[in-house]
C-alpha cells in the first residue's frame, strides 16, 4: 500500500521522520540523554580496530560511522566493500570487531565476508533492518534499526535509519572507551531528538526540488561534492540518481575535484554541492566558486545562514535545516532522495524497479 503516494520510494520518503524517531528510541533514554546499548556488545573498551564491511547505500552509511567512531570513540577503523573485502589478506587484529551493515539482511557478498571474519576470529555485529534474514541469523550481536519494510528497490529510509543507529553505537562506544564525556553525549542525543523534525522541515521542500529536477532531467551527467561527513551523502546522492534517473552521476571529495575531476566541468554540467554550515563550509564553498568560474551550474544544498553567505550567485539552492554537524548527514540525505525522485518521475522511469537491479543481491 503506497498509502496515497505514487510509488513506494516516495511514500518511504516520507515516513522517515518516523521511522528514525522509531530507531532512535530503540537506542536513546530521552530522561538521562544517554545512549544504551543492547546487552552482549562487543567490548568497546578493549576493541582494538572495527572492521566495517556492507555494499551500495549501506556501505555509504559505513563511511559516514567512519567519521563518527573515529571522532568520538577514538576507534581505529576499517571501512570496506564486501565484495573487496572477502578477497583481501586482511591482517585482522586480536581484538577485532567486524560490523555488517545491510538493509536485507541477503547480500551475498556481505554474508560471506561476515563468514570470512568469523573464520578469522572476529566478533560479529550488524546491523541489519530485516530481523529474520541470513545476516541477523549469523551475527552474535544485532543492532536495532526500525525502518520498518523497505519495498523501494532504492534504499531511502533504510540508509537514514542505518545512520541513526551508527551514530548511537559509535557515541555509546565513545562513552565506553572515555573518549567522549557526558557532557558531549548529552549534546549529540540532543541533537539526535531533534532529527525527526529535522527531517520532516527537510522534507518541506519538495516542491521547490522537484522543479529543481525539471532541469536537471535535461542534464546528460551530474556531480556531487561533499566534504568531512557530507562525502558519502555525495557519494549517496550520486547513486540514488544513476539507479532511478539513469543518468550519469559521480559524487566526489569536494577537495578531490581539482585532481582531475574538474576538466568535465562546463556550462552543461549541474554539480550539486552538500555544504552545512560546519568547519568544512568556507572549503566547500571555495570549491564551489571553482565551479562556477568555470560555468558549472552550482546547485547548492544547505542551511538558511550558509545560503545566504555564499548561495548568492548559485544556479540554484535548496535549504536544508541546521543541525549539529557531525549529525548533518542524517538530515542533508533528505533532499538528494528528492532530487533524484523527482528526477527520475520527470523522466517517466519506473521509479520502484529501476532496470537492471534486484532489491536483494543474492549473487556474488
Ligand atoms: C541502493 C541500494 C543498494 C543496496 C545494496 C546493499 O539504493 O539499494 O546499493 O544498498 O545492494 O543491500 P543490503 O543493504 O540489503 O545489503
Amino acid at each position: 500500500d503506497k498509502e496515497g503516494h505514487r510509488h513506494f520510494m516516495a511514500k518511504e520518503i516520507h515516513e522517515q521522520p518516523e521511522v528514525i524517531a522509531h530507531t532512535i528510541s530503540r537506542y536513546v533514554d530521552p530522561s538521562t540523554k544517554t545512549v544504551r546499548l543492547p546487552n552482549g556488545v562487543f567490548d568497546f573498551a578493549k576493541l582494538d580496530r572495527l572492521t566495517v564491511t556492507a555494499c551500495g547505500t549501506a556501505y555509504y552509511a559505513g563511511l559516514v560511522s567512519k567519521y563518527w567512531f573515529e571522532k568520538w570513540a577514538k576507534l581505529p577503523i576499517e571501512i570496506d566493500v564486501a565484495s573487496e573485502l572477502r578477497y583481501r589478506d586482511v591482517p585482522w587484529t586480536k581484538n577485532g570487531g567486524a560490523l555488517f551493515i545491510s538493509q536485507s539482511g541477503e547480500t551475498a557478498d556481505t554474508l560471506a565476508a561476515l563468514r570470512d571474519a568469523r573464520a578469522n576470529g572476529q566478533q560479529i555485529a550488524t546491523v541489519v533492518n530485516v530481523a529474520e534474514s541470513s545476516i541477523a541469523r549469523e551475527a552474535d550481536i544485532i543492532f536495532p534499526m526500525a525502518a520498518g519494510p523497505e519495498i523501494g528497490v532504492a534504499s531511502t529510509k533504510a540508509f537514514t535509519c542505518q545512520l541513526v543507529s551508527l551514530a548511537c553505537i559509535a557515541i555509546a562506544a565513545g562513552r565506553i572507551r572515555g573518549t567522549l564525556t557526558a557532557e558531549e553525549e548529552s549534546v549529540l542525543v540532543t541533537s539526535l531528538l531533534e532529527i525527526p523534525r529535522l527531517v520532516s522541515e527537510a522534507l518541506k521542500q519538495s516542491d521547490k526540488i522537484e522543479t529543481i529536477a525539471r532541469d536537471i532531467a535535461k542534464a546528460t551527467g551530474i556531480f556531487y561534492i561533499g566534504r568531512g561527513v557530507s562525502y558519502p551523502i555525495a557519494l549517496e546522492g550520486a547513486l540514488k540518481l544513476k539507479e532511478i534517473s539513469y543518468i550519469h552521476a559521480e559524487g566526489y571529495a569536494a577537495g578531490e575535484l581539482k585532481h582531475g575531476p574538474i576538466a568535465l566541468i562546463d556550462e552543461n554540467l549541474p554539480i550539486v554541492v552538500i555544504a552545512p554550515k560546519d568547519a568544512h563550509f568556507e572549503k566547500t564553498v571555495s570549491n564551489m566558486q571553482e565551479v562556477m568560474a568555470r560555468d558549472g551550474k552550482a546547485l547548492m544544498v544547505s542551511c538558511k545562514d550558509g545560503i545566504a553567505e555564499a548561495g548568492g550567485k548559485t544556479w540554484a539552492a535548496i535549504e536544508t535545516p541546521q543541525t549539529h554537524p557531525m549529525l548533518a548527514p542524517i538530515v542533508y540525505t533528505v533532499p538528494v532522495q528528492l532530487l533524484a525522485y523527482f528526477t527520475a518521475t520527470t523522466k517517466g522511469t519506473d521509479v520502484d524497479q529501476p532496470r537492471n537491479l534486484a532489491k536483494s543481491v543474492t549473487v556474488e
